[in-house]
């Protein structure tokens, strides 16, 4: 069959299934404050921040002039050997935001460079520190790294892991994972209490296993997201932080989609109270509008990598990318923060948070096959059982009907998870609370 004009034939859709969109696409041709427009000509709520991404909404003027700004200026310049005043500039105010004594800013420009960059930056700290043994990394399952093979290889969706297995970088170990459907199913705006320690597996078996002195980080997203949304019990990011320092092992904090507001806070980092040593970023920071991500360090990270000896001219750390330090994205991301502040976005997510959290309980709870519901931050899921047809056929199905009726909602196997911009009304969460309710209902038993 030969597509409409307008699909083309030749685009290859990233994590889509692309025979099914062949015959019904979905073409989003505009987008402003908290809606897109389709092709048919229909309205969408954006009920996800377009993958966690539009912090700020869309088409903010003070972000897209900035970029035209730049782009007059200075377009590109290379990123080796050289420095633009946007990078300084974007640097700073992230140093300036993150926990602790957070404050060296390596850009990249996607979550998964982000995480392949952290996992190198501790490969080559703990060599400049004469430990070139501590190669181990460890995840947990079901935590996601992005696409990158050393973010794939620590992370733990076994879909996205299946058929790349005979890649994966050699020595990884995955922790256990932090959901307890039996006792806290749901969870409403707070850290759950398990009566079980997660993490004494890691003290008794993984780490003796490996032996602790050849562990080099362990990496973990401080709210699991891209699984659905899952919430570490009370006082585990804690524990692990005094594992790590126990035995010298880097605690690296995914934060691409925790960052920059989402939790209300700058970082899940302050949210919690747990300060790691590198913090990966992405998504919110230039408010998704040009490709963007980043690791910040501590600075004892820097010093050593930097000041390990060798010739002045010799490279410290050798590892970039072409656009690490954009200028268009960081003129994007010094005007995104700047919007963030003046608007006190982080402050209207801590707002925002409770008010979804409390619509998706109070609608939800009790529908035909709803087995749990999760919310902290400004972002909520609701769990299906997995329908007969397989696992993410009924999580597939909502999201097709919500959209058919105007409202995006993002499923993660049979997880469905709101995220909506931190401009969000309590119009649009109710609104996008009520549509998810009556689609659930309606469901096939
Ligand atoms: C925690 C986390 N890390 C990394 C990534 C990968 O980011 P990207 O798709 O920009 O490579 C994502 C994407 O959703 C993510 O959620």
């Amino acid at each position: 069959m030969q597509n409409p004009p307008s699909l083309g034939n030749h685009l290859w859709l990233p994590f889509t299934p692309n025979r099914d969109f062949r015959q019904t696409p979905r073409v989003l041709v505009g987008a402003d404050g908290m809606h897109f427009t389709t092709q048919e000509g229909q309205r969408v709520l954006d009920g996800i921040s377009s993958l966690w991404c539009v912090g700020a909404g869309h088409n903010r003027a003070p972000i897209n002039e900035a970029i035209k700004k730049q782009l007059d200026t200075l377009d590109y310049a290379t990123a080796f050997q050289f420095g633009n005043d946007r990078a300084f500039e974007a640097a700073d105010m992230l140093a300036a935001l993150a926990p602790g004594d957070l404050n060296r800013v390596f850009f990249c420009t996607s979550g998964s460079e982000a995480a392949d960059t952290s996992l190198k930056m501790a490969l080559a700290y703990h060599r400049a520190c004469g430990q070139a043994q501590r190669t181990v990394f460890i995840g947990r399952e079901r935590g996601y790294h992005g696409v990158g093979f050393g973010g794939m290889s620590v992370g733990g969706i076994s879909g996205n892991r299946k058929a790349f297995g005979a890649a994966m970088l050699p020595r990884v170990d995955h922790m256990a994972f932090i959901h307890d459907p039996q006792q806290h199913a749901y969870i409403e705006g707070e850290l759950p209490e398990f009566s079980n320690d997660l993490l004494n597996e890691l003290e008794q078996r993984i780490l003796p296993l490996h032996d602790p002195s050849n562990v080099a980080a362990i990496i973990v997203e401080p709210v699991a997201g891209s699984a659905g949304w899952y919430i570490p019990p009370k006082g585990y990011l804690q524990r692990l932080r005094q594992i790590c320092d126990k035995h010298g092992i880097l605690l690296i904090f995914d934060e691409v989609i925790t960052g920059l507001g989402r939790m209300g806070t700058p970082f899940a980092a302050d949210y919690f109270g747990v300060v790691p040593d590198m913090l990966n970023f992405a998504k919110c920071v230039t408010n998704g509008v040009v490709p963007m991500g980043g690791v910040i360090c501590r600075e004892a990270i820097y010093q050593a990598v930097t000041e390990q000896g060798g010739p002045a001219h010799a490279i410290e750390f050798l590892h970039g990318y072409t656009y690490s330090g954009h200028p268009v994205a960081c003129a994007a991301a010094v005007a995104t923060l700047t919007l963030m502040a003046e608007e006190r976005l982080f402050e209207r997510a801590a707002q925002m948070g409770p008010v979804l959290g409390r619509a998706m309980h109070h609608n939800l709870k009790g529908l035909p096959n709803v087995v749990g519901i999760r919310s902290l931050g400004l972002a909520a899921a609701v769990e299906l059982s997995p329908s007969s047809q397989g696992v993410g056929q009924r999580g597939y199905a909502v999201f097709q009907e919500c959209l058919r009726r105007g409202v995006l909602v993002r499923s993660a196997g049979d997880n469905l998870v709101f995220a909506p911009p931190f401009i969000v009304e309590r119009d649009h969460i109710e609104h996008m609370v009520a549509t998810l309710a009556d689609v659930i209902a309606g469901l096939p038993a």
